[in-house]
């Protein structure tokens, strides 16, 4: 077995990157070793090359991927997936102080219980448009705002009882991320789970209403935020037509949360109602929790994988709720045979060495709000992007 293994690398000292060669990782107990077949990409991926946490000489970049287990580790975990089986998952790559692996590489070790079972008739470049911001929404629907899950999750999380049958509002701001594309079907499961309808309002570009309004995302109304009066339009589209009860804002940067704050009914004060994806603050999506009376909660994917994730400015201890919800979900996604749909794909041309000129430079630096009509390319591939997730091939299946 070759000892080395190709990975698009970040050099935090200068910023630059460049695809090199480097140690092939070894699974350690519990782990799985997985030959990568596609990757997707996030907008964490380029937002730390621009301003590396990192400190290290050289980290392996990327968080999202999907492939075949090559080879399990010593004391496997029950059910450990077996060599042969095609897997997705997503991992730290450089977002972080301290050293974690990275998904942009020809392999990846994890633990086991942190990927889950592709459906046969899933391509692997679908699959892996799911992990990271699947994972995200399940977080943000059924940890943060503990509405009734799916699959079982851990006390803390437990959803809030209520006796109150009449439909729930939610606002999913944002409805055409790769995010709100996986919040949705979190909210539809969850709908079925409890039996109470959620009547759910997104918003979106015009030019993905229809997408929006059928399966399986079915929202029961989809307003475009360019309009001036999307927030009034927002409460004129719940039922009573007072404002909501429960808020997603996936952009969660600058005037988004405030915006979305104001569509709340009047009798919502407090936490537990509103997720965001961003932190407050300059760091983070750059807006001021302080005048909001509804509060906003944040949380970072990476509590899931259970293992302390040092953001210099603070850290995220090893959360082991986190962790058991991140394994409840992917055994949920692996019992979904295809129920849980990936993102609509954009196949990138290219490998590892195209990830950086070309995707990075469509997902920008910083703020997604921010994004401008993207870099000045005329090829079909570097458009800007809109519901729909960036894929690269780095071995055919
Ligand atoms: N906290 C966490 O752990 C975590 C995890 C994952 C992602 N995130 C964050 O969540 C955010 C979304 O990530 P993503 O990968 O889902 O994004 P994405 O798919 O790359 O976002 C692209 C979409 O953004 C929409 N958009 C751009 N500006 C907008 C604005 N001002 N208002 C409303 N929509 C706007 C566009 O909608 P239209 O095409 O309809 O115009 C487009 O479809 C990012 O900030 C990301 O860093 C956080």
């Amino acid at each position: 077995m070759a000892s080395a293994m190709e990975a698009l690398v970040l050099y935090p000292a200068t910023h630059k990157t460049a695809v090199v060669d480097v140690p092939k990782p070894m699974p350690g107990p519990g782990e799985v070793l997985v030959r990568i077949h596609a990757v997707a990409l996030n907008p964490v991926d380029s937002i730390y090359v621009t301003h590396p946490l990192a400190t290290q000489k050289q980290r392996v970049l990327g968080t999202d991927f999907a492939g075949v287990v090559e080879a399990v580790g010593p004391s496997p975990i029950p059910n450990s997936p077996a060599v042969g089986t095609r897997v997705a998952g997503f991992v730290q790559g450089a977002c972080s102080v301290n050293e974690l692996p990275g998904a942009f590489a020809q392999y990846v070790a994890l633990p086991a219980d942190l990927v889950w079972t592709v459906p046969k008739a899933m391509s692997l470049e679908s699959a892996s448009t799911i992990s990271m911001c699947g994972l995200t929404a399940a977080q943000g629907v059924f940890a943060r705002l503990r509405l009734p899950a799916p699959f079982p999750v851990p006390d803390v999380y437990k959803a809030k009882t209520t006796t109150n049958a009449d439909p729930v509002n939610i606002l999913v701001y944002a409805a055409s991320t790769s995010l709100g594309m996986y919040i949705a079907q979190c909210l539809r499961a969850s709908e079925k789970a409890s039996g109470r309808k959620i009547r759910m309002i997104g918003t979106a570009s015009q030019s993905k209403h229809a997408l929006l309004n059928a399966p399986p995302y079915s929202y029961d109304a989809v307003i475009d935020y360019r309009h001036k009066d999307w927030p009034k339009m927002v409460r004129e589209a719940t039922t009573g037509g007072n404002g909501v009860q429960y808020a997603i804002d996936c952009i969660s940067e600058g005037a988004t949360v405030s915006g979305v704050e104001s569509t709340f009914e009047a009798s919502i004060h407090g936490e537990g109602h509103f997720a965001t994806f961003r932190a407050p603050g300059g760091a983070g999506g750059g807006y001021d929790v302080g005048s909001l009376k509804v509060k906003p909660t944040y949380g970072a994917v990476w509590e899931g994988q259970g293992v302390e994730v040092d953001y210099g400015v603070f850290k995220l201890a090893p959360n082991a709720a986190a962790k058991e919800l991140a394994v409840e979900f992917y055994q949920y996604l692996s019992s979904q045979d295809g129920n849980f749909v990936p993102n609509p794909v954009r196949l990138m041309p290219g490998g590892l060495d195209k990830i950086v000129p070309d995707g990075f430079a469509l997902l920008g630096s910083n703020m997604v709000s921010a994004r401008d009509e993207g870099p000045a390319r005329t090829e079909a591939h570097m458009k800007p992007i809109s519901g729909e997730k960036l894929v690269y091939v780095i071995e055919e299946e």
